[in-house]
């Protein structure tokens, strides 16, 4: 009987999960091992939905954005391990390989205590895994909102106003720190630092002063973004013109950063599961490195970039 993984993306999806799939099942191929793809995340492992795919299947779809082995959210995937880990028993699955965000990691997490063997790789845009610097996805992302804030940014210095683009990342900055600051952002909102209503309009004012315009990147989990929004309105007597690309920030075809982090973090993971390891398959300044589940920290802390 060869050696059998599964495959299984979970919460959002982000550019380059395809890339890192196709990458992770190549590898295991290679050593011998059969490998299936669960459908539709933990709620298609819950369900036994197992198929088997090939590498050579998988490659048709490296280029492209979001998943193919699709994905979902399953809030109390906790109370229910005993049937994940059934299902894995009854298909014969020998390693587990689990690629999503914080949330999602932390669901391979309790599957490694309760005794199935399973890798993660960190594949969202938000860059919320704490442990790995860079996440697959993160970059495609950025380099999609710092286009869309590029673009504010030659209409708001042609016809000067107020812009704000707001982007995704649940209730971490990350993102919008790193969109924002590439792209000369005149204030962030990041839900790790509130600014108070009044340095928020000193910060605004002075831009105006400058420059005539005034940009703002926010995270969608600021906390009262949107009243925070309005009562700058009030304060600076000016309109505030508002975009939000939201889930359209999530998709397109990964930027060659994230096909070769993807690449990386995937051939790691691979091996890791053929040489009967667990843990974390994180990046670590520019490098794939695995770590224990039980060593990261619960939430990764915002730093300002070097
Ligand atoms: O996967 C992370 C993420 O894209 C966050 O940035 C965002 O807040 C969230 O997913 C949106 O979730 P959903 O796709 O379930 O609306």
């Amino acid at each position: 009987m060869p050696h059998k993984a599964a495959i299984l993306s979970s919460g959002g999806d982000s550019p380059g999960i395809n890339a890192a799939i196709w990458a992770a099942a190549q590898r295991l191929e290679a050593a011998g091992w059969a490998v299936l793809g669960v459908q539709g995340g933990y709620a298609g492992l819950l369900r036994g939905d197992l198929i088997p795919v090939s590498s050579v299947q998988l490659l048709r779809h490296a280029r492209r954005g979001g998943t193919t082995l699709g994905t979902s959210r399953v809030t109390d995937f906790g109370a229910q391990l005993d049937v994940a880990t059934r299902q894995l028993e009854q298909r014969g699955v020998t390693g587990l390989m689990v690629l999503g965000g914080n949330g999602s990691l932390r669901g391979a997490s309790a599957l490694e205590r309760a005794g199935v063997r399973v890798i993660g790789l960190p594949a969202t845009i938000d860059n919320d895994v704490a442990g790995s610097d860079d996440s697959i996805g993160f970059d495609s992302a950025v380099a999609l909102g710092l286009q869309l804030l590029d673009n504010l940014r030659d209409t708001l210095e042609s016809l000067p106003r107020l812009g704000a683009l707001e982007t995704l990342g649940g209730d971490t900055g990350f993102l919008a720190q790193q969109i924002g600051i590439i792209g000369g952002a005149d204030a962030l909102l990041l839900p790790e630092r509130p600014v108070s209503a009044d340095d928020l309009e000193f910060q605004i004012r002075a831009a105006l002063a400058r420059q005539g315009f005034a940009l703002i990147v926010a995270s969608e989990g600021y906390p009262q973004l949107e009243h925070t929004l309005a009562e700058l309105e009030l304060r600076v007597e000016q309109r505030l013109r508002f975009s939000r690309p939201s889930h359209a920030m999530r998709g397109g075809n990964p930027s060659a950063h994230d096909r070769a982090l993807a690449w990386r973090i995937g051939t790691t993971g691979a091996d890791a599961l053929i040489a009967g390891q667990t843990g974390l398959i994180a990046a670590q300044g520019g490098r794939a490195v695995r770590l224990e589940f039980t060593d990261l920290p619960r939430q990764k802390a915002l730093n300002l970039l070097p």
